[in-house]
């Protein structure tokens, strides 16, 4: 018997319903890349678990409760005293989501022709140090043991700052974004911390998903510690860490960075002032600071958190139980499935055919499909039916009867998004 989830439903929304003519007319429109598709043609949508959460009551009161004042309003006090509390961090600064947040501290902290080391780069992390003309090196854990797929590798990382006079920052993702949020152990944060002291090379935590990674840590611990003080310790071995508040931090938009070191946070803040708007705002309105408030301390909830990690392993767990090929073990934000065939684009010919079979969103990811499941939108039963078209679909593309994808247009970057196909 499987726990409920622990919310009631006070607003629904409907979803819309298309035929199977229909969605095959959106999927050629859409060049069959599922980024392409308008959103009011899809029936289940797990292309993102970023900025596609429910709000609690609480938020929605709360950010009708909030003042629109240009300077100084208390949503931004109160935002402040609840990330000092939940990280430890003096100075905090919100932004108006993660990729902000990164293009303006790696102005601030990179040169020209520097190297950044991490466990991965997410795509706009890498985008951000790429566009200062730096360098972004992945040094994934190459015999990472199972629970923490997501480590880095500290025998690389060592010899590479060693070698590297160039290293500007050492970044830990956390959790790493492959393979739908691998997490990275508690041990692996601490010592790359050393090898970052050691080097004099400051540590980031890109904690987008924090609490994710705190709860697989606990999940795995035989210590009684809460998610929140697991939390504490991750970050207490970072110089800096950002986020954005649109996955675990249970808001539609919304970021922030928290810094320890007063002056660097005095040119944070011109930065600001120059890209993102007045500090006690970070280009957001008050209301959606008062909604990330609320939600950073949601995103602590262990009942909530076990039955969301719970989802998405029995939506694996269901995949697999219908011939699905899925990678192992789930993460904490998406199932991974690999391609039902090896033909040229089949990542996308299969998101296509799920598509066209059910009406249901999925996103291509590095040659593989990324189920990523929403905070608190979908049922049990949502996944359950998700799990048995994917199944259809997924038998379809393996016997023969495949979508055959030839590319029509590549985009100078970001080919995922971007990419259109034709068939034929
Ligand atoms: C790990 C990670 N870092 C940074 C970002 C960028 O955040 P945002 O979408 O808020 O700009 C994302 C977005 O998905 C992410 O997954």
């Amino acid at each position: 018997m499987c726990e409920p989830e622990p919310y009631r439903i006070k607003v629904v929304e409907p979803l819309p319903r298309t035929t199977r003519r229909t969605r095959l007319k959106v999927l050629e429109q859409a060049g069959y890349n599922p980024f392409l598709i308008p959103a009011r043609y899809v029936t289940l949508d797990l292309i993102s678990d970023s900025g596609t959460g429910a709000m609690t009551e609480q938020q929605w009161a709360a950010m009708v409760r909030a003042r629109e004042d240009f300077a100084g309003p208390a949503t931004f006090d109160e935002f402040v005293a609840q990330a000092r509390s939940i990280t430890g961090f003096p100075y905090v600064q919100p932004v108006h989501q993660g990729r902000s947040a990164e293009n303006i501290l790696f102005r601030i902290l990179l040169k020209r022709g520097q190297t950044v080391f991490a466990n991965t780069h997410f795509e706009t992390t890498r985008g951000n140090i790429e566009a200062l003309g730096c360098r972004a090196v992945d040094l994934p854990s190459h015999d990472p043991e199972p629970p923490f797929l997501g480590n880095i590798d500290l025998q690389r990382l060592e010899a590479r700052v060693a070698r590297q006079k160039r290293a500007g920052l050492i970044i830990l993702t956390l959790t790493s974004n492959i393979k739908g949020g691998q997490p990275v152990s508690l041990e692996n944060i601490a010592r790359t911390r050393r090898i970052a002291r050691r080097h004099k090379i400051p540590l980031v935590l890109d904690a987008s998903r924090f609490a994710d990674n705190a709860y697989l840590i606990k999940e795995n611990s035989t210590s009684k510690q809460s998610v929140r003080s697991i939390c504490r310790r991750m970050f207490r071995c970072a110089d800096i860490i950002y986020l954005s508040s649109k996955k675990d931090g249970l808001v539609n938009i919304g970021g922030f960075i928290a810094i320890r070191d007063k002056r660097l946070y005095e040119t944070l803040r011109s930065e600001i002032i120059r890209q993102e708007g007045y500090p006690t705002s970070g280009g957001l309105a008050a209301r959606d600071v008062a909604a990330m408030t609320l939600g950073l301390s949601d995103a602590l909830d262990e009942d909530f958190l076990r039955v969301h990690i719970d989802r998405i392993r029995s939506l694996a767990r269901m995949l697999r139980q219908n011939g699905v090929e899925v990678f192992e073990p789930a993460g904490g934000h998406a199932a991974v499935i690999f391609p039902a065939n090896d033909s040229r684009y089949a990542a996308f010919a299969l998101s296509a055919r799920i598509y066209l079979e059910a009406g249901i969103r999925t996103g291509v990811f590095e040659e593989s499909v990324r189920i990523a499941v929403p905070r608190r939108v979908y049922t049990r039963d949502h996944l359950e039916y998700v799990a048995d078209r994917i199944g259809r679909a997924y038998r379809r593309e393996r016997q023969g009867k495949r979508l055959r994808l030839k590319l029509a247009y590549r985009p100078a970057e970001f080919f995922n998004f971007f990419a259109r196909f034709r068939t034929g």
